[in-house]
């Protein structure tokens, strides 16, 4: 891809006046759960990629709209605010319906979960071969592709897993589809980040604020923190600084995606904790913090607020957000009447305060 759009606009030390940005991977649930968090990313970003692993999954162009009608529902009045739907591929799901909700407009992308990699996620691919037909509609109709970037053999280490996904997985796609737009989501490893820079422009991934600030010493060093339990896993240091380095590299095939994804501090803090990780609240303040410990905040707007929708092939936002340097105690928990969560950063100072 051409870079036509990195002339970075110098950014004074206390303020940040960005093009407002959009999250290009986020869970938003349903029901409650929905009503509770889906503001956080709403006033933040102006569009978002939602994931589709409810219960039952989003896998028909109908059950995307009604989902995308009771987002906005869950919004407050005024909120302007573009949730953008994605479709979860089966073995058995039809490349005709996923045709028809992108011509439409209702869908935008399909999200490829390899069976049982992550939460949510049993009625995944079991091979991807099962999916071809599908890829090969989607490469055809130009239908972005988004990734779990994970195998799920028994006998893979939980660590290894990504890689290995590159190896058996993505590459061979790539090479069946080489017209197919393809992102591989929340990428945590050197290797990705070196498959995505060394691949072809159709290839690209998002990165999420806690993989930019947390390795797996942070999850176990000093007792298991349930909180920093997410998939993919967070992995050695040594790969943390590959995606930082990534983040604010300015190429533009690597961009924002939050995957913030919240459970029940109860379902996380428990014998069998679920996995993800609830950023959305303060998202852009995290971002802004890794990037401004990188020397880099010139560099965030290209991040957040580019070189997704130039994948996507969507328009820029013309609106701006505002961040000002300025401590910011992040609560310990979040909670209305049956929801507790404890978000991401919490009971840190993040240094930076989102002021719309
Ligand atoms: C996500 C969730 O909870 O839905 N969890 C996570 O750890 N990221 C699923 C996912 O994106 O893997
Ligand atoms: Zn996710």
């Amino acid at each position: 891809m051409t870079d036509t759009l990195t002339a970075p606009a110098p950014q004074t030390k206390d303020v940040l006046t960005l093009r407002q940005p959009d999250d290009w991977h986020v869970h938003l649930r349903d029901g409650d759960m929905l009503n509770f968090c889906a503001d956080y990313t709403a006033r933040q970003f102006a569009r978002a990629i939602v994931m589709p692993n409810l219960v039952p999954p989003i896998t028909t162009e109908a059950m995307a709209a009604a989902y995308r009608d009771r987002i906005l529902a869950a919004l407050p009045e005024g909120r302007v605010f573009e949730p953008l739907m994605t479709a979860y591929l089966t073995d058995t799901i039809d490349p005709e319906e996923i045709a028809r909700g992108f011509k439409s407009g209702v869908l935008t992308a399909c999200k490829l979960y390899p069976a049982n990699a992550t939460t949510n996620s049993a009625h995944g691919v079991s091979d991807v071969k099962k999916i071809y037909g599908v890829l090969e509609k989607m490469q055809e109709i130009d239908m972005p592709l988004l990734v779990h970037g994970e195998v799920v053999s028994a006998d893979i280490d939980i660590f290894d897993r990504e890689a290995i996904f590159l190896e058996q997985i993505l590459g061979p796609v790539i090479q069946a589809f080489p017209r197919l737009r393809v992102v591989l989501e929340h990428i945590t490893t050197e290797d990705s980040v070196r498959f995505v820079e060394d691949g072809p422009d159709t290839i690209a991934a998002t990165i999420t604020a806690h993989h930019l600030r947390i390795d797996r010493n942070d999850m176990l060093v000093g007792g298991i923190r349930p909180h920093a339990y997410c998939l993919p896993v967070a992995k050695r240091r040594r790969h943390r600084e590959a995606l930082r380095a990534a983040a604010v590299s300015g190429n533009p095939k690597f961009f924002l995606g939050t995957d913030s994804a919240p459970h029940q501090r109860k379902d996380k803090e428990s014998a069998c904790g679920c996995a993800g990780i609830f950023s959305a609240p303060n998202a852009m303040e995290s971002y802004a913090k890794t990037f401004e410990e990188m020397g880099a905040l010139e560099r965030l707007e290209g991040f957040a607020s580019e070189f997704g929708p130039r994948f996507y092939q969507l328009p820029l936002n013309e609106g701006t957000i505002t961040l000002r340097r300025r401590p910011q105690a992040i609560p310990d928990t979040l909670t209305v009447p049956g929801i507790e969560i404890v978000p991401f950063h919490a009971g840190e100072d993040v240094g930076w305060v989102f002021e719309g």
